[in-house]
């Protein structure tokens, strides 16, 4: 795709991006909504060949560059912070996209899977925000977490250790924004609905329902609601979205 194709008047463009689970679903749709906008990337996630397959896609409008990262490794970090560092060590926008779920009842659950939720969720977003907030304060940056509906508020069981993980994360954002808001930085939250991904596929199979992506919010409506709220003048802040599938199932 030719560059001309990026949108003209896009006021992202020339920006730096960090997106974390950028190698499949929700990830990578903003990944490339944001270098559609002309913003260069940095893209990560553990799977090689996934994160190569989301470059390509990428690089048809802006440059990008693939770090292989496991978020709960935090030395795994360290090639990103020298890589930014290079480049001027200034960060325009952090998008906290990796996530997992595991559902289970509380009398069954295995408290690994909350450890684990916990690491992925929550842990590694706050650190990598932590290590990244000089990069971001040096841009007047902004961070977005994606967040779940299950993250305000919990309507079905088995959804408890996720679901805490999701509140911890907004309470991280909502202090952070407190925190960061006079040194010019924006924090969203996304609370997203059931969205057509790997993950939600895991989720319908676990129980018992039959999958229809079509059906689902798609992770390019959610890019795109995230592209617009990015692109507001600095005299507006978007603090939270929910978006939700139009047909509830
Ligand atoms: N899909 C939904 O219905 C839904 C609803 C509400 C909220 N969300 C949230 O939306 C976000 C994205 O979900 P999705 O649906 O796009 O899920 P997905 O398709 O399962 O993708 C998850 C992404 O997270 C990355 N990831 C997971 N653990 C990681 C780790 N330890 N280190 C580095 N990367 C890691 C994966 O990378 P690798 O595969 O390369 O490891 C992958 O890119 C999550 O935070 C999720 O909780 C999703």
């Amino acid at each position: 795709m030719a560059p001309e194709q990026i949108d003209p008047t896009s006021r992202l463009t020339g920006r730096v991006a960090v997106v974390t689970g950028a190698s499949r679903g929700i990830g990578r749709a903003i990944a490339l909504a944001l270098a559609r906008q002309g913003v260069k990337l940095c893209i990560l996630g553990r799977d090689p060949s996934k994160l190569a397959e989301t470059a390509i896609e990428v690089r048809r409008y802006a440059p990008a560059t693939c770090f292989q990262i496991d978020l709960t490794v935090e030395k795994q970090l360290q090639p990103l912070l020298q890589y930014l560092q290079k480049e001027g060590g200034k960060l325009d926008i952090l998008i906290h996209s990796a996530g997992i779920i595991h559902q289970s009842s509380l009398e069954n659950a295995r408290i690994e899977d909350l450890d684990a939720q916990y690491a992925t969720n929550v842990r590694a977003p706050y650190r990598m925000t932590q290590q990244l907030l000089p990069s971001l304060t040096a841009a007047s940056g902004q961070i977005v977490f994606i967040n779940s509906s299950v993250g305000l508020k919990v309507t079905r069981p088995e959804v408890g250790q996720y679901s805490a993980t999701k509140h911890a994360l907004r309470a991280v954002a909502d202090s952070l924004r407190e925190e960061v808001n006079r040194k010019g930085i924006r924090v969203l939250t996304v609370n997203l609905g059931r969205t057509a991904s790997e993950m939600q596929e895991a989720v319908h199979r676990q129980e018992g329902r039959t999958y229809d992506p079509t059906k689902l919010l798609q992770p390019e409506d959610v890019a795109s609601v995230i592209v617009h709220s990015l692109s507001l003048p600095p005299t507006a802040e978007v603090t939270d979205v929910s978006i939700r599938p139009m047909i509830r199932t």
